[in-house]
């Protein structure tokens, strides 16, 4: 659509005239688009950026207008003084605050023969509305906008925002009928006086009697309700409608469908093949528009959670495009169209952000399985990354929890008795996977699938919930080994507690089986090492040459000059929480410009972010439930962006695409959703009182967090073990690191 959406409609003739003498270059646009003009897919904001302001309140046409230049969208509703207003839904209830102006306002009435009780607008004229306030009814969306908000008329949308088209939706002709307002003379009315680009209905004796009265530069546009609802006119259902569009193209240019007509669910929520509607409805000369779009509502499973997957399936999927999408946040389909279509899938990326994975693809598949890893790979994952324990036959395995029941099936096994309280570990009893043997996890166990929001009631893929199985490290690292991988990541945390407790000596067990695999010898890939604990990277150090990652397990918004000097020391590289690099509160950003990042990258050190997920509950509203704009923020270097130099992410198939945007190199010429969000831009345009309460500003990492003890010895005191060997004879060279470390950390 873009801002010349007013001009194409103007200069339709004159355009069509010069597309005609320009044959081939016309040919060659609308082989990019599979729309019916072969134009981009519009995108129309529904009721404004719904999803985060109260649908149909001034912010969120203004926020969809003005930086997001999409069309924008209103439910016409009528007052008793037949004032044409917008409002999501026929009855007030839940999006305006009239139950609180008008305790006693509640009416029945019949609805398309419905009888249905609620606040009715056709009770009320403007004057007494003019203290009733627009709400957010959707409860996983903030109420932080509630209340500040009038009800805005049509004829407000159409004049003061320069959108570049404005869709008005009617629905319940014949309801407002039944109180003597007629919606139809109320559209022509505006029709005269303003430029309408969109007029829709899902009811075909209302478009039918427009026909010919608007003009032309309106589009009229049939709206289908489920398959299932009678529509009133015609007493037929709308699925029977639908099988005859050559009917519909005799009142309207264009049909509104729910998504799912397009791309149906199961009932547990996976995709269907897609259906031949929009070929159906091309073939019949008729435009298609896909309603129901939303980043925070249950994507089908198949799309991992990431909204500019859904939207790529609907404009990008080589055998059609929508003409366009209705969407309560404009951004992302307008990022998809501009940066994110047509992408050379086989093309080698750009380099920056290096993507790692975090267990794996354990957003789809369970952590650190066969599949998790095969899954990062196929997805473009740069480096694969195993976070180890050991069993207690003292093998090292790629597990992502110490504790068995976090993350396999333990509790229902025969081993669910082993369950111990180990203080060094947490107050709760856990079952270890040092007290199992190699054997007695793999033969009885099978993994679960991480679900880090089940509270909010989001569960990851439930088809994969067991799938897969577990691997040694030795076997993860002959899965990587003959990749196309840049890295490993090979993360390594309680080394103390296993020197101590298990008698296992990690590092030395690690080294060993990346000297066991060739990996040692081999210089394609880089083998990386994360701990949060400095005394196991300065001890790595010593004993081979890897590339050590300083893993921050505190939000810090700088680093002291010390601190830096010290983890030079012994880190090639830092990873550092997100709340750390964007600031936030109650989920808004901060006005805060975090320096770690700039601080660290000065010093030498590559800095990664940790963990990015796609699930819209992990970040700030100010992403907009997407999170491919939130990679975008951490990536960005200019414009007060994250700069990061790599992400470790749940989902890397989202971070590979983000590296083959075709908007990556533009600086200040960048589109605005390729533009990192303002800090505490949304916080500022809250309502003082309705804004969350201050917080003590992040504190500054120091030299005292950096600074550890080197590592123990590894004690004598543990049963058999194969390996069990190696790590006595390798005792004494870890006395000799600990002296060493010792005098290194007397002479700082
Ligand atoms: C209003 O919101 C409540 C709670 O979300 C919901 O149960 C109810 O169906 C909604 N009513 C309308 C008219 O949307
Ligand atoms: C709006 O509220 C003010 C203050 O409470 C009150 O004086 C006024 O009468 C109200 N207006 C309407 C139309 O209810
Ligand atoms: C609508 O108009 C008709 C005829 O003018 C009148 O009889 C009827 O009472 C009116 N109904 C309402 C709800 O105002
Ligand atoms: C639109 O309407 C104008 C005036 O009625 C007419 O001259 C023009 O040909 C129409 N354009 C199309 C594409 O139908
Ligand atoms: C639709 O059905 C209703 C009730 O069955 C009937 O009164 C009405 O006349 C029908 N309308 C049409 C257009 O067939
Ligand atoms: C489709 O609708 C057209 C126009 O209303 C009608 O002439 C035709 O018979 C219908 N076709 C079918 C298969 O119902
Ligand atoms: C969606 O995912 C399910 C489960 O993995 C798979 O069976 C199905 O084929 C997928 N649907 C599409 C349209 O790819
Ligand atoms: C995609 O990228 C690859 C590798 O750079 C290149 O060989 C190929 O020609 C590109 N394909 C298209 C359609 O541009
Ligand atoms: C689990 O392992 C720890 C450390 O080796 C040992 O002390 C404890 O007895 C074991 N518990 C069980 C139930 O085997
Ligand atoms: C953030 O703070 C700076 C200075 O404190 C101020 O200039 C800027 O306008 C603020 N930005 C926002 C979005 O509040
Ligand atoms: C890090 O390791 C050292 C040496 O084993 C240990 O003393 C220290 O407690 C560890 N730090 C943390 C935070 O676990």
């Amino acid at each position: 659509m873009g801002r010349s959406g007013h001009a194409c409609s103007a200069l339709g003739p004159l355009l069509a005239l010069l597309l005609l003498s320009l044959g081939s270059a016309a040919a060659q646009k609308s082989s990019t688009w599979k729309t019916l003009s072969g134009n981009p897919p519009a995108v129309i904001a529904k009721g404004g950026f719904s999803g985060l302001f109260p649908d149909s309140s001034e912010n969120a046409y203004a926020f969809a207008a003005g930086s997001q230049d999409s069309a924008l969208w209103c439910d016409v509703r009528l007052t008793k003084d037949d004032l044409s207003i917008c409002l999501p839904d026929i009855k007030m209830d839940n999006c305006t605050t009239i139950s609180d102006v008008f305790p006693k306002g509640k009416n029945t009435y019949h609805v398309n023969g419905v009888s249905t009780t609620g606040w009715f607008s056709v009770d009320y004229d403007a004057a007494q509305l003019g203290n009733v306030t627009l709400t957010q009814p959707i409860l996983s969306r903030t109420f932080r906008y509630d209340g500040v908000s009038l009800i805005t008329p049509a004829e407000v949308v159409l004049t003061q925002y320069k959108a570049p088209a404005v869709w008005l939706n009617i629905q319940h002709d014949s309801f407002y009928s039944q109180f003597n307002l007629s919606m139809r003379t109320n559209i022509l009315s505006l029709t005269k006086q303003y430029t309408v680009d969109y007029i829709s209905s899902p009811e075909v004796s209302f478009l039918k009697g427009l026909v010919g009265r608007v003009g032309n530069k309106t589009k009229l546009v049939f709206r289908f309700l489920d398959e299932g609802i009678i529509e009133p006119s015609t007493n037929q259902t709308y699925g029977s409608i639908l099988k005859n569009l050559t009917s519909i193209k005799t009142f309207a240019s264009g049909i509104l469908v729910p998504k799912t007509y397009i791309s149906p669910v199961t009932a547990d929520n996976y995709l269907k093949p897609p259906t031949s509607v929009v070929d159906d409805a091309h073939k019949a000369g008729l435009e298609i528009y896909a309603a129901d779009f939303a980043n925070d509502f249950a994507l089908s499973y198949n799309y991992s959670y990431d909204p500019l997957t859904e939207y790529l399936s609907f404009i990008d999927n080589g055998a059609f495009s929508v003409d366009g999408v209705l969407t309560d946040f404009p951004i992302t389909p307008q990022a998809a169209i501009g940066c994110y279509s047509n992408l050379n899938k086989t093309k080698k990326d750009q380099g920056a952000p290096l993507v790692i994975s975090h267990n794996g693809a354990s957003g789809d598949y369970p952590d650190c399985t066969d599949l998790a890893y095969q899954k990062a790979v196929t997805d473009g994952a740069d480096v694969i990354d195993c976070a180890v324990q050991v069993t207690k036959d003292g093998i090292p395995i790629c597990m992502s929890s110490i504790d068995l029941k976090d993350v396999t099936t333990v509790v229902t096994s025969q081993f669910a008795s082993l369950a111990v309280v180990i203080e060094d570990i947490k107050p709760v009893p856990g079952v270890y996977t040092f007290n199992l043997t190699w054997e007695d996890i793999t033969n009885n166990l099978k993994p679960v699938i991480s679900n880090p929001w089940t509270k909010y009631k989001l569960s990851r893929n439930p088809r994969y919930v067991n799938a897969g199985n577990f691997m040694r490290l030795s076997d993860f690292l002959a899965f990587a080994k003959d990749k196309d991988l840049s890295g490993i990541m090979i993360t390594v945390e309680r080394a103390t507690f296993m020197a101590e407790k298990l008698g296992f000596g990690v590092v030395d067990a690690v080294i060993k089986a990346l000297d066991d695999s060739g990996y040692s010898k081999q210089t394609t890939q880089k083998v990386m090492i994360q701990s949060t604990n400095s005394s196991t990277l300065v001890k790595f150090k010593q004993e081979a040459k890897y590339n050590l990652v300083y893993m921050l397990d505190e939000d810090v918004k700088d680093a002291a000059p010390s601190s830096v000097a010290d983890i030079k020391k012994f880190a090639d590289a830092v990873s550092v929480s997100t709340t750390s690099i964007y600031p936030s509160t109650s989920n808004f950003l901060l006005n805060q410009t975090s320096h770690l990042v700039k601080t660290l990258q000065a010093a030498g050190l590559p800095v990664y972010a940790h963990v990015l997920m796609n699930e819209f509950i992990s970040q700030p509203y100010d992403f907009f439930s997407d999170a491919t704009a939130q990679i975008n923020a951490f990536v960005q270097k200019g414009g007060g962006g994250g700069g990061v130099d790599g992400v470790i992410t749940d989902f890397p198939a989202t971070a590979h695409r983000y590296k083959l945007n075709s908007c990556m190199n533009l600086g200040n010429n960048a589109p605005y959703y390729m533009q990192p969000p303002q800090r505490g831009g949304l916080l500022e345009v809250m309502d003082k009182a309705a804004q969350p309460p201050a917080m003590s500003p992040m504190p500054f990492l120091t030299d005292s967090d950096v600074e550890e003890p080197a590592l123990p010895p590894v004690s004598n005191t543990t049963p058999s073990a194969p390996s069990h060997a190696v790590s006595r004879i390798r005792t004494d060279v870890s006395i000799l690191a600990t002296l060493l470390m010792l005098c290194a950390y007397l002479l700082i």
